[in-house]
């Protein structure tokens, strides 16, 4: 069987389009841009009449903003709680501006400033000495020689004294290399060069960050959807992508997406639709979340039964999705299945208070 990537990078799923956009594109592009800004708007946040489809379900005013920062001296920072597509945000930004995507850093309590900027081929080293040919680029380096966006995810996960290695990097613009003497000793970043981080507000905090970083990084906070209709159609769209992509021939059908939605929104929100107040999970049940649980209920469906998945099937992957390893929120999610969900109508509904023996424990 001929092997297949899993997920190739937005540049290459979105390929077509970006030569589309980039054919028709006579605006004004910023200095080293592959598309001009209003061009990178379009294939973010979509453009029915060129059937550009939306990517990224959002306030286009923050999209807007997020390139602008982009296009000055500062970089990017994507703020939000798990799950609200900063990731995915970033990843498209680095596509539109860059036509490459891959320049990533991820951070990590482990993360060091060799896997920031360079590190040494040893072997080479040993022989011949730090030299261009034995040095080793890194993302940051990279973007800074060929004019790219670099992507750093969850910046504020990595040690302090790490995350400040972009001080100069943001703002002289160019990274020393004591090592090699003469031109090669100074790397300066061509015009094109930035920086689109993301951290998690769950996570260790931005407070961290030092005060000189934060000032050389314009900020930005992804929400949530609001709108109960366009994340179950983003659900519905996203799950029904990867379930093609696993083999899966037929989709949960909409009355068991809508009954998913809505669960996740009011046990991430607290309240019930029709405005009752109700306890909430501590785990965070993103629209990401949701899609991932989508995708294994029609998985659990197709290949457990050759059927749709079913409300049944929905209890099940909630345990693992949903409570992970909190007893208190497998506590939460069965007082919501034994009390909230009876007081609700439809066959759906009726399927998913049955089946709620199936949560473990
Ligand atoms: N506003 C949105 N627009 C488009 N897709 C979204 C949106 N919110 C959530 N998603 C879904 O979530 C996925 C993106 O999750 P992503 O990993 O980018 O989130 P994240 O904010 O980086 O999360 P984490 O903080 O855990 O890293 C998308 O692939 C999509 O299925
Ligand atoms: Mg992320």
């Amino acid at each position: 069987m001929k092997p297949e990537i899993q997920r190739p990078p937005a540049e290459r799923r979105h390929a077509a389009e970006l030569a589309r956009l980039r054919e028709h594109d006579h605006d004004p592009r910023p200095p080293g841009w592959a598309l001009s800004l209003r061009a990178a708007r379009r294939f973010i946040i979509g453009d029915e009449q060129s059937g550009i489809r939306r990517k990224f379900v959002g306030d286009p005013s923050l999209v807007d903003r997020a390139l602008v920062a982009l296009a000055t001296n500062r970089g990017l920072l994507l703020l939000g709680r798990p799950g609200t597509a900063k990731s995915l945000l970033s990843e498209l930004i680095a596509a539109a501006i860059s036509e490459d995507s891959t320049l990533t850093v991820q951070g990590g309590a482990a993360t060091t400033e060799d896997q920031i900027k360079y590190s040494w081929n040893y072997a080479m080293l040993v022989a011949e000495g730090p030299s261009p040919r034995s040095l080793v680029p890194a993302p940051m380096l990279r973007g800074m020689r060929e004019g790219r966006i670099v992507r750093f995810e969850e910046l504020t996960r990595c040690p302090l004294e790490v995350q400040d290695c972009l001080l100069s990097l943001l703002s002289e613009r160019v990274l020393a290399i004591p090592e090699l003497t003469g031109e090669h000793g100074m790397a300066f970043a061509e015009q094109g060069f930035n920086v689109v981080a993301t951290a998690n507000t769950d996570d260790r905090g931005v407070n961290e960050m030092s005060t000189a970083l934060k000032r050389r990084f314009t900020f930005e906070t992804v929400f949530p959807i609001a709108d109960f209709a366009t994340e179950l159609e983003l659900v519905r769209a996203e799950s029904a992508e990867l379930l093609n992509q696993s083999g899966v021939g037929t989709p949960p059908d909409r009355d068991v997406l809508e009954v998913l939605v809505t669960t996740f929104r009011e046990l991430r929100e607290g309240t019930t639709a029709d405005g009752r107040s109700m306890e909430r999970l501590s785990a965070a049940l993103s629209t990401a979340e949701a899609v991932s649980v989508a995708h294994a209920v029609g998985v659990r469906g197709w290949y457990l039964r050759g059927a749709p998945g079913t409300p049944a099937d929905l209890v099940e992957c909630l345990a693992g999705t949903a409570v992970k390893d909190s007893e208190h929120d497998l506590a939460r999610l069965r007082r919501y299945l034994e009390q909230q969900v009876p007081r609700k109508h439809g066959a759906c509904w009726r399927a998913l208070h049955e089946a709620r023996d199936r949560l473990p424990g």
